[in-house]
């Protein structure tokens, strides 16, 4: 079977860590690196829990580096209320024994993109664009190793999670986003308009949880964590499950739907800071610049995440 390398760029997080899981089950894909990213906790926190992840699904050989410690020109904004003070809150997991590797995050992705064949590395940011941004500013001869970036993050009809106009990943380091979107790489976006269509209902947990593994056990908790803020905040049946969006278009891109359009990204105004400004109806004659994704199949996502999660011990 042809194999994907991927570098998966991520802060750990629940969703962050179920896209983990799903990645390194995957033989579709074959993990490079993890690198990790200060966002919804701060780095020292990511990193560590990139290595629970990896520990857990019994991949403790992944490569796991640390890189930035706050976004490119701002204080970092983290998001303990949705994901607990350590980012993995929910079950706890005795702190990881693999090392952290000691190069720097943004150093290694320079580094192993410059050494790839030419379209031979898939991106998969899942959290704040800062390493991504910060290599490809230092580094711009890397973009002939990418062949996509694949991320989570913006919104259109959904709009924003962390302020009315914003989605979080966007808005913690919207100058990184602008120069990611901005690359001239080619660049597939899972907005929230899909993620929140991915959502975890009883019976979708029910079936992490009925795996008899401690990898089903601690899907099922996490999700059960996750859940209670979204479900509270929107009303849903469940939370959306955001970052494994990313992996599982890999794995079944036919999964998803999406348009291939221009997508802007707001750095001045600070009233709607980080928007996605996503010319979904065409309106300009902008250059498209983004497979922005609007809609997925949820329970074919959901059957894929149980299938290859139950792969693990
Ligand atoms: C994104 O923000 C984080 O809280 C999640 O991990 C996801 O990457 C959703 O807005
Ligand atoms: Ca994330």
């Amino acid at each position: 079977m042809a194999t994907r390398n991927i570098i998966i760029d991520t802060d750990p997080g629940q969703d962050d860590a179920v896209a983990i899981l799903l990645a390194l089950a995957s033989p579709e894909l074959n993990v490079l690196g993890i690198t990790a990213v200060a966002g919804n906790v701060p780095l020292s926190l990511t990193q560590k829990n990139a290595r629970i992840v990896c520990e857990l699904a019994g991949f403790p050989e992944t490569k796991v580096f640390a890189g930035c410690e706050a976004p490119m020109s701002r204080t970092l904004v983290t998001a303990e209320h949705v994901h607990g003070k350590t980012g993995l809150d929910g079950p706890q997991l005795d702190a990881p024994t693999m090392p952290l590797q000691d190069q720097h995050a943004v150093d290694w992705i320079i580094e192993t993109c410059r050494a790839a064949p030419a379209q031979s590395i898939t991106l998969c940011p899942l959290g704040p664009l800062t390493n991504i941004a910060t290599a490809l500013t230092r580094a711009p001869d890397i973009k002939d190793a990418i062949q996509e970036i694949v991320l989570m993050g913006g919104a259109y009809f959904e709009v924003g999670n962390i302020t009315p106009a914003a989605e979080f990943n966007i808005y913690v380091d919207p100058e990184a986003a602008k120069i990611v979107f901005e690359a001239g790489v080619s660049l597939t976006a899972m907005p929230l308009d899909v993620t929140h269509k991915a959502l975890t209902t009883q019976s979708r947990v029910d079936a992490f949880r009925n795996m008899g593994t401690k990898v089903g056990d601690m899907t099922a908790a996490w999700t059960d964590f996750f859940e209670r803020f979204d479900k509270e905040k929107y009303g849903s049946a469940g939370a959306p499950l955001h970052d494994p969006t990313v992996i599982a278009y890999l794995i079944k891109p036919d999964l998803f739907t999406g348009r291939h359009i221009n997508v802007e990204i707001e750095t001045q105004s600070e009233l709607t800071l980080g928007m996605t400004v996503a010319d979904w109806w065409g309106v300009t004659d902008r250059t498209p610049n983004c497979m922005f994704m609007g809609d997925l199949d949820a329970d074919g996502f959901f059957a894929l995440l149980a299938e290859r999660l139950a792969t693990l011990g």
